[in-house]
């Protein structure tokens, strides 16, 4: 094994992996000899350039701790955590499209009864959103987990408000016996993904701006049902065709509906204007 030149390196590589004993790690590493292989040969950097990737990789890796993960967020600029969603979410008639997770999702929000107001005090315009988690035929599915997390009126969630104290603008409801959920909130605003690291960096050299359309997050779990993550946008909002990690799609644009002062769906009385969300989410069964 010597002398190799730019065409013979390729070949030399993949000898080095062939006795590898798994078979899928076989294919993913000749697939990636490959192509990496072949992007250099196409882009041919300089040894200052491949340095300076070097130097960015490591910044991606150095920022990264439990809280912030830059390598996904790297991944959702690319294009690449929606690729690979695509590719594992290929959704029968009747099941909810899916999105991105982000970052901003914790595992043990408050458990909250229907109706609950989710907002923790936390200020903005009112929102009222009801739901229902169907199968995919529109069978109402009882006792689903539904996770909710969303930004605040000025597009911050509360991991990034440390100073606010606590949980807020995130909970866990239950579908009742007819798979319907309701919450009180408050109307999300869209927001930049953290533009302060190497990622922002790119974004910035690039000229592409870091901005999200406003959401709120879902997921929505069920026995015998994939997992579904997903978010609801807000129609009208002025990056749904610019998301900085292009997670929108169409079926999940939602009108968050203008009302007047007066009575809500779930028969409490407001003084103030408020916006009304509702939705249905299908969910998709495990395949056996
Ligand atoms: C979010 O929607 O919370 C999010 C998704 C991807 C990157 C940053 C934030
Ligand atoms: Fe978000």
């Amino acid at each position: 094994m010597r002398d190799f030149d730019e065409q013979t390196i390729t070949d030399a590589v993949h000898q080095s992996f062939a006795g590898t004993p798994d078979a899928r790690l076989a294919q993913i590493m000749s697939r990636l000899v490959a192509h990496m292989h072949e992007f250099i040969r196409d882009v041919a950097p300089s040894f200052e350039e491949f340095q300076a990737a070097v130097g960015f990789l490591t910044a991606t890796g150095q920022i990264s701790d439990q809280r912030r993960q830059e390598f996904i967020l790297l991944a959702d600029v690319l294009g690449v955590s929606m690729l690979i969603d695509a590719i594992n979410h290929r959704m029968p008639e009747g099941a909810t499209e899916t999105t991105v997770l982000g970052p901003f999702h914790v595992a043990d929000a408050p458990l909250c009864a229907n109706g609950a107001d989710i907002s923790a005090g936390v200020a903005g315009e009112l929102l009222f959103v009801d739901g229902c988690v169907l199968d995919p035929q529109g069978t109402p599915l009882a006792g689903a987990q539904i996770d909710v997390w969303q930004s605040d009126a000025e597009g911050f969630y509360d991991l990034q408000r440390p100073e606010q104290g606590g949980s807020a603008l995130r909970a866990r409801l239950r579908s009742d016996s007819a798979g319907r959920f309701w919450f009180r909130s408050i109307v999300p605003a869209a927001y930049p993904i953290p533009d302060d690291g190497p990622v922002g960096a790119l974004l910035h050299a690039t000229k592409r701006h870091p901005w999200r359309p406003a959401h709120v997050h879902f997921m929505i779990a069920a026995p015998d049902f994939e997992t579904l993550i997903t978010h609801v946008f807000v129609a009208g909002d002025q990056y749904l065709d610019s998301d900085a990690v292009f997670g929108v799609k169409t079926s999940l644009i939602a009108d968050f509906v203008k009302m007047p002062p007066g009575a809500l769906p779930d028969g409490s009385v407001t003084a103030q204007p408020w916006r009304h969300l509702s939705y249905q989410f299908g969910l998709k069964p495990v395949a056996v």
